[in-house]
């Protein structure tokens, strides 16, 4: 039986795809993992990082969503699976709505996938429609990466807010194993308060059951390397082996590996 967890937060930009990548590359080539990762970002970050073409793709995760299709799965991308997207999942937004259990679709094609897989990562859309709430309802975990910006903090509230009060209407037991704050500059005191601000505001939240286990990871910097490997469609360990960062995104990793 796999675990689930989303990558998730409204706010596009903040490194979800990125981190999805990355973390699933780690959990399957450090802990020899069964990974599959799935697109439910219209779009399709996640998929074109993974080196594929969204247009090209004859089937996607919208055929399994809409037409009852088998998963679509691109096998072994850098050790993991995939469940790619493309832009035509725009059309689900509006489709599911008259669908029967339209908020638990996803976490119905995965049924059966769930026994194939170690760990499932979902790459979540920058947006609070159907298709972010199915994310949220096939999903046990929650990882929040949020960038140490002052706006992103404030932001961070709101969706920390809203996530749990639609949590408690789809899926009461899911839980935030943590946030990621990202692209941190430690050469701005903006930075530096952004990141304490997260860090109270989880401390604060611990009395809270469903963030009771939250960690906030060590802050992963602005770094080049990340986004050229995303041109390059390789994970940063590929790219930049040397990179610091890749040790914080082990330890990440091993955080989702050790998850009930
Ligand atoms: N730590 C980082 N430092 C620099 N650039 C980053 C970092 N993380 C991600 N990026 C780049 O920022 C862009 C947005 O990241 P992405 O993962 O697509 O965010 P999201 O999925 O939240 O929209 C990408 O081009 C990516 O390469
Ligand atoms: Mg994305």
């Amino acid at each position: 039986m796999s675990k689930t967890v989303a990558l998730f937060n409204m706010s596009g930009g903040v490194g979800k795809s990125t981190l999805t990548m990355n973390l699933g590359f780690h959990l399957a080539e450090n802990f020899k993992k069964r990974v599959l990762l799935i697109d439910m970002d219209p779009q399709a970050s996640l998929t074109t990082f993974m080196g594929l073409e969204p247009f090209e793709l004859p089937k996607t995760v919208y055929d399994s969503l809409l037409a009852h299709e088998p998963l679509p799965i691109v096998s072994n991308i850098f050790g993991c699976d995939l469940l790619p997207t493309n832009i035509i999942l725009t059309q689900a937004e509006l489709e599911l709505s008259s669908e029967l259990r339209r908020e638990y679709r996803l976490q119905d094609i995965l049924e059966k996938a769930r026994e194939e897989y170690d760990v499932i990562l979902i790459d979540s859309p920058p947006s609070l429609g159907l298709l972010s709430i199915n994310c949220l309802v096939a999903a046990q975990y929650l990882l929040i990466p949020i960038q140490t910006e002052y706006k992103s903090v404030e932001a961070t509230m709101n969706l920390l807010q809203t996530t749990y009060e639609i949590a408690q209407k789809v899926n009461r037991s899911l839980k935030i194993a943590g946030a990621i704050p990202t692209m941190y500059d430690d050469r701005t005191s903006q930075a530096k308060r952004a990141l304490q601000t997260i860090e109270e505001l989880f401390a604060s939240l611990k009395g809270n059951q469903s963030f009771a286990e939250a960690t906030v990871f060590p802050p992963i910097p602005r770094r080049t390397d990340f986004a050229n490997a995303t041109a390059e469609h390789v994970p940063l360990a590929k790219y930049a082996p040397r990179n610091p960062a890749i040790a914080q995104l082990e330890e990440i990793a091993a955080v989702v590996e050790r998850l009930p």
